[in-house]
Formats: C-alpha cells, structure tokens, sequence
C-alpha cells in the first residue's frame, strides 16, 4: 500500500459549532459494543427512532450493514477488526463534524481499538454504551443462529467462542440487556444525553 504525499488539510467555512447552532443540539458519537445478540442493534435502532422523533439529525452505523458496503474488504480475523473499527471511527468523527448524533452498533470486541476511537474525537464526544449481557445468554438468544455455527465450527473466529471480546473498564454507560427493555434502555441514554446538554 502506498501512502498519499502532497495532500493539504482544508479548513472548512462551516464548521461543527455552526452546524450545532443551527442544529439546536450538540453532535456526539453514542458507541455502542457488545457480544453478538446483546441486543446494540435493536437498541441502536430504538434509539435512533426516538431522536429523530424529537426532531434530532441522527444516523446508524451498524456493523452487518456497514460491512456489506464500505468494508466488505475485512473479515473477522484481529488485524481486520481492528481496521474495521479504525474506519468506523473515523466516519463517526465525519458525522459528529456534521452535527448529527452518530449511533454506531459494532462489536467492537478489542480496548484498544476501542480507546483509539475515542481519542478521535473532542471530550464528551464519545459515549461508550456497553451493551452487557453474558455469553450464555446471547448463545441462547441467538437470533442468527450464528452461535451454533460456531459451535459446529461452520465459523471461525466467533467472538466469545474463538475470539476474545474486551469488556469496556469504564463505559459511560452501562446497559444489562437481560434485565431492561429497549425502551428502558433508550430512555436511560436519552437521560444522559439531557443531562450533558447534548439534547
Ligand atoms: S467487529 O468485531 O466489531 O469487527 O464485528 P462487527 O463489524 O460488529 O460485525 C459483527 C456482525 O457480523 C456477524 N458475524 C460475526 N460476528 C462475530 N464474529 C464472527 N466471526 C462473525 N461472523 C459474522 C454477526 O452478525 C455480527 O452481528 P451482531 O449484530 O453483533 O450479532
């Protein structure tokens, strides 16, 4: 791969305030990660409903989606998670420039990558929601069935079986998706967004 040279930064004549000032709210990235069947995606989606019932510039990014498009080049081995997650950062950070709220619901499985995401972005830009449901639950639920494919080793590398997810240390949020609703859990991050003026 060869690296771009000669390329200039342009400074743009809109910028992020002036599109939050128009916007009437501030623009965030609400990151969601968590086991496959913890539930991001449905939460995700319930969230995105609810703020753009309130009239709020909002966009899912969601990782089944998103890798049938614009990373349909990466697999589900380490180095392309990582690359994986290292993109959606980055066009999360394009969204939050724009002034919506970003929601995007991917796996996420390692920190760093994690950590790498968040340093893209301004403080308080970056709200983690750990999705937190245990392995057995999610084997149980498995709405793909993609579990027992990876039991009867039909996939390689599922994450909880053969690869490793990393819990967040600390999360801004915390969603036990055994125990709540999706509603419960739309209305506990619509509650944080109020409470740090994002909304
Ligand atoms: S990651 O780890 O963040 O790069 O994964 P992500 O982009 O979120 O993609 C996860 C979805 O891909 C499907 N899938 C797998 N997940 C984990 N491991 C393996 N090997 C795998 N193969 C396919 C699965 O539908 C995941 O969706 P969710 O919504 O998490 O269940």
């Amino acid at each position: 791969m060869s690296i771009a040279t000669n390329v200039t930064w342009h400074a743009a004549a809109v910028t992020k305030h002036d599109r939050r000032t128009k916007n009437k709210h501030k623009s965030c990235a609400v990151w969601f990660t968590g086991l496959s069947g913890s539930g991001k995606s449905s939460i995700a989606n319930a969230l995105s409903s609810e703020l753009h019932q309130m009239g709020v510039r909002e966009y899912v990014l969601d990782g089944d989606n998103i890798r049938h498009g614009l990373n349909r080049d990466l697999g589900f081995s380490n180095h392309d998670r990582t690359e994986n997650i290292r993109r959606i950062g980055e066009v999360a950070k394009l969204f939050v420039d724009s002034g919506a709220i970003v929601t995007t619901a991917f796996i996420s499985p390692f920190r760093s990558d994690r950590n790498q995401a968040r340093n893209l972005f301004d403080e308080g830009e970056f709200i983690e929601v750990f999705v937190d449901c245990p392995l057995e639950e999610c084997e149980r639920r498995d709405p793909k069935r993609l579990y027992a494919k990876a039991r009867s080793g039909e996939i390689k590398d599922f994450t909880g079986i053969h690869s490793p997810y990393e819990a967040p240390e600390q999360p801004e949020i915390t969603i036990h998706s055994q125990f709540v609703t999706v509603n419960e859990a739309v209305e506990e991050i619509v509650t944080y967004l109020r409470a740090k003026d994002i909304l």
